[in-house]
């Protein structure tokens, strides 16, 4: 794809399944560019929170949309030295590790799916996608959020591959599971996320689709910053096209 402009790549939309590694990739990259870093699966997370708390069923349309309109999600530099990467307030609430519960991973889905939630949190990612400098995560970014994206990437691997992932993240954070049954969970997120009616997961046209099933984090990492540079170096003709610039978006890396 020929890109006409000349100015570097601002903002950066990474999308894919549970799992796929989008928050490392999308963290590091934002670290290495010194952009925003913002992680838009922490919003759907904290409206299902609410809910939670609220005692509002999360398959009740009507009033998990009117709580989508009405609270406050407030996404702000990690405000305590305890391993986050951001603090997520909620009303005022610090629940950056709340939204993390298994009561939380398995509603999410269900209230993520709701149009009105869609629309209300859409409306403020892109608020925040307008000042630019911005690495953007989540499902739809680059379908729905910012389909102007200077650079999209989906970031995909098998679903064995991710559970497994998963798996060692929720063991090494003292909560074990089995991993069949993380599996499975894994595998219903991924029905839900893709055949949802409004902004369901899919590569966008003119993404770059990156399979790490076969690579670690860092290897992961670096492929997006030589993805980046790349195409920084066509935006502003400072280099003859290379192998992994012209790589055909949708073809994998
Ligand atoms: O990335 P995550 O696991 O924190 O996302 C939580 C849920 O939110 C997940 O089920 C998909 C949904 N989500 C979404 O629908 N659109 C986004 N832009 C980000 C997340």
């Amino acid at each position: 794809m020929a890109h006409s402009l000349n100015h570097p790549i601002r903002t950066i939309a990474i999308d894919g399944p549970a799992g796929a590694g989008k928050s490392t990739i999308g963290l590091g990259l934002a670290r290495h560019l010194g952009f925003l870093y913002f992680d838009t699966g922490v919003m759907y997370r904290a409206v299902t929170l609410a809910a939670l708390q609220r005692g509002i069923a999360p398959d009740d349309e009507n009033a998990v949309s009117q709580l989508a309109e009405n609270v406050l999600i407030e996404v702000l530099p990690p405000s305590v030295d305890d391993g986050r990467q951001y603090t997520v307030r909620l009303d005022g609430q610090d629940v950056t590790w709340a939204i993390r519960r298994p009561d939380v991973d398995a509603a999410v889905s269900v209230v993520s799916a709701f149009p009105r939630v869609r629309q209300a949190m859409v409306a403020q990612q892109r608020r925040v996608a307008r000042d630019g400098n911005v690495v953007m995560v989540g499902r739809d970014i680059g379908t729905v959020v910012m389909p102007d994206a200077d650079l999209k990437i989906y970031l995909d691997a098998s679903v064995e591959a991710r559970a497994w992932r998963r798996y060692r993240e929720l063991e090494s954070r003292g909560a074990p599971s089995r991993y069949a049954d993380v599996l499975t969970s894994m595998k219903q997120r991924d029905e839900l996320d893709t055949s949802r009616a409004t902004s369901p997961l899919r590569p966008a046209k003119d993404a770059f689709v990156i399979d790490c099933t076969h690579m670690d984090a860092g290897e992961t990492l670096a492929h997006a910053i030589a993805l980046v540079e790349a195409q920084n170096a066509i935006r502003t003709g400072t280099q003859a096209q290379s192998a992994v610039a012209t790589g055909a978006p949708e073809n994998e890396l």
